[in-house]
């Protein structure tokens, strides 16, 4: 995601702005850049690439001022460039914003302002919030910001300066994290705490549905009506590392903690319950040609080709045209029997793997149409597949996929709904249902995320073995795979996955005392079936983990411990489901004083074959 500075007080703002951008260069951007106001003149500078590129477009010679916002932006609305880059300005200049997060109803509103006259320069999303200010601005620059918000739904942490208001900042907070930091005769905002650790430990942490205004003396709180809010001071103890990580030790784990925030931003402005309509801007598959489709392909590689074989299940249920999964290295030296009546869905967090832009590059080869789901605006894999559907899951840092990889599940399932919809092989009620369902996904994630301690103390259990095994039938069976990769990939525990139906066929022989299996049982059409498997673990002493949808009493009977997790559609399980899976691959390897973020011998993309 975006990282936002704020500054005003005595000093040069443009220095502090740049050192505190460079502090949240670790979240990953794409573009840069820096607005100051001093009482004669506005500078506005930004560029597409790093805080380098901005520094050499600046020329050594700072704008010179005492109030000014910076940003770097992480793209999701509009590729990055230059003029995509923030900060954005209204028609006439007087007004300035850098935005992080995504404003769902930024087309109606661009079309509304543009017939108002308003003349847009950028493809973004936050665009129409300085033409918004501009449209509301009749002398006092909160009240301006105050009714902007009302028009805008999603997410967002808005940073404004107007020449109109010298030495003033105003700021918003909803869904996005905005901090306000309290100086002596200065005062900051940022995005995060390590923008501006160096310069004060003292911070409001805005709530969502917070303003603030400040000067460099005074810095006040409202909400968004206008009623002034008491704020606690929090003082920071962190150092500037544990400050990176949001406080949490380590990134890994607060992606895993940022699962339900990445949900909702990834559902944003796509899911429409009242029209029962699945939007999706980038992807432009008409009814004649998905109905002359026979064949769908996912091809991928790692945790993205187990997100492809859960996609499997889904799009084959809903669509009813046969879906093939394969990894990338493999599919692009077997010949693929691909024609025009084939689909290609390619799935890359990065948009860099090598295998699987050369199985994209493969695929157009052949003839077929590509639809990519990535992470990465502006990746390979974006600009050279024909659709595209992001994950709007902000950077992932440590080198386990974890928010990206249940986005990626989320897109899918998009994906299906919407040629499930297109072709009319489903029903409106049963889209209405999954689609609500999948609007209650963030909320039930936090109630896995609030509840870790059991998670924990399996996880250190786990970690005193050398071989664990996962088992799982229809949509728990590509699941597992994902639970394995990740215990092994940074505890570097052995670990397996297998059709539950699977184990008697061989893999039963390893089951001995004790060995740990995990079992999730969210599919309860097959329930009884992964229950006798279970069984015949049991029945070699095995210890067996089960995940279980809340309410399934029974499966208490037959495992040594259970992780529940909230009921929701059963073909969403694999979203939650997998949360409890990642928290104790992390748990396992923490208890085994590994390298979480940065397992040995991995990379977090691999751009070579
Ligand atoms: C998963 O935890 C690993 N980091 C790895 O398997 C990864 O999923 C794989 O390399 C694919 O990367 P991509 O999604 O960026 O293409």
């Amino acid at each position: 995601m975006c990282g936002i500075v704020g500054y005003v007080g005595e000093k040069q703002a443009a220095p502090i702005l740049l050192d505190g951008l460079k502090r949240l260069e670790y979240r990953g951007y794409d573009s840069a850049g820096i607005a100051i106001h001093n009482c004669r003149h506005t500078s506005l500078i930004k560029t597409e690439g790093k805080i380098k590129v901005l520094e050499e477009k600046l020329g050594g010679a700072y704008p010179e001022g005492g109030v000014g916002i910076g940003h770097t932006r992480w793209a999701t609305h509009g590729k990055p460039s230059d003029v995509n880059a923030h900060p954005h300005t209204d028609c006439t200049g007087d007004f300035i914003v850098v935005h992080n997060g995504i404003i769902e109803n930024y087309q109606e509103l661009k079309e509304w302002l543009q017939s108002e006259g308003h003349v847009f320069k950028s493809e973004t999303d936050t665009e129409v919030v300085p033409h918004l200010i501009e449209h509301y601005y009749d002398g006092d620059l909160f009240e301006a910001l105050k009714k902007t918000i009302s028009r805008l739904e999603g997410s967002f942490a808005l940073g404004v300066i107007s020449r109109r208001e010298p030495g003033t900042i105003v700021a918003a907070r909803k869904s996005s994290p905005l901090i306000a930091g309290l100086g002596e005769g200065e005062n900051f905002i940022a995005s995060d705490i390590p923008a501006i650790l160096q310069h004060t430990r003292r911070v409001y942490i805005l709530e969502d549905g917070e303003m603030v205004k400040i000067t460099k003396d005074k810095v006040e709180v409202t909400d968004f009506t206008g009623n002034p809010v008491a704020k606690p001071v929090f003082e920071v103890k962190w150092d500037a590392v544990a400050a990176e990580k949001g406080g949490y030790p380590h990134f890994m784990l607060k992606e895993i903690h940022e699962q339900p925030k990445a949900f909702k931003d990834t559902m944003a402005g796509r899911i429409f319950l009242e029209k029962c309509e699945i939007k999706l801007d980038d992807v432009h598959l008409g009814r004649d040609y998905l109905q002359s489709i026979k064949k769908i392909f996912i091809v991928a590689c790692g945790t993205a080709y187990h997100a492809g074989m859960v996609g499997k299940y889904i799009i084959e249920k809903l669509t009813r045209i046969p879906v093939e999964v394969d990894i990338a290295s493999e599919f692009r030296y077997r010949d693929p029997m691909i024609d025009k009546n084939t689909m290609v869905i390619i799935i890359s967090q990065s948009g860099e793997t090598a295998d699987t832009l050369a199985a994209l590059r493969e695929s157009r080869k052949l003839g077929a149409r590509v639809l990519a789901i990535t992470n990465v605006v502006g990746s390979s894999v974006s600009r050279e597949a024909d659709d595209i559907i992001y994950t709007w899951a902000g950077p992932e840092i440590a080198v386990a996929s974890t928010k990206a990889y249940s986005t990626q599940l989320i897109a899918l399932d998009l994906i299906a709904l919407y040629i499930a919809k297109t072709i009319g092989t489903i029903s409106e009620d049963t889209i209405r249902e999954i689609a609500t369902a999948m609007k209650k996904l963030p909320e039930q994630a936090k109630t896995i995320l609030d509840s870790v301690d059991t998670l924990k103390t399996l996880g250190r259990k786990l970690s005193e073995h050398q071989d664990v095994f996962y088992i799982g039938r229809g949509l728990d069976y590509p699941l597992s795979l994902e639970g394995a990769l990740k215990l092994k990939e940074i505890s570097y525990i052995h670990a397996e996955a297998y059709a539950a139906g699977e184990l008697k066929h061989g893999t039963l022989a390893l089951i001995e005392e004790g060995v740990p299996v995990i079992a999730p049982v969210t599919q309860e059409h097959l329930f009884e079936k992964t229950l006798s498997n279970i069984k015949e673990v049991k029945a070699r002493d095995g210890y067996v983990i089960a995940i279980a949808n809340e309410g399934n009493e029974e499966i208490k009977k037959s495992v040594d411990d259970v992780i529940y997790i909230p009921k929701t559609h059963p073909l969403l399980s694999p979203i939650l489901t997998v949360i409890p899976m990642q928290l104790l691959a992390y748990y396992a390897a923490v208890a085994r004083g590994c390298d979480v973020d940065k397992p040995r011998n991995l990379a977090k993309s691999v751009t070579v074959e």
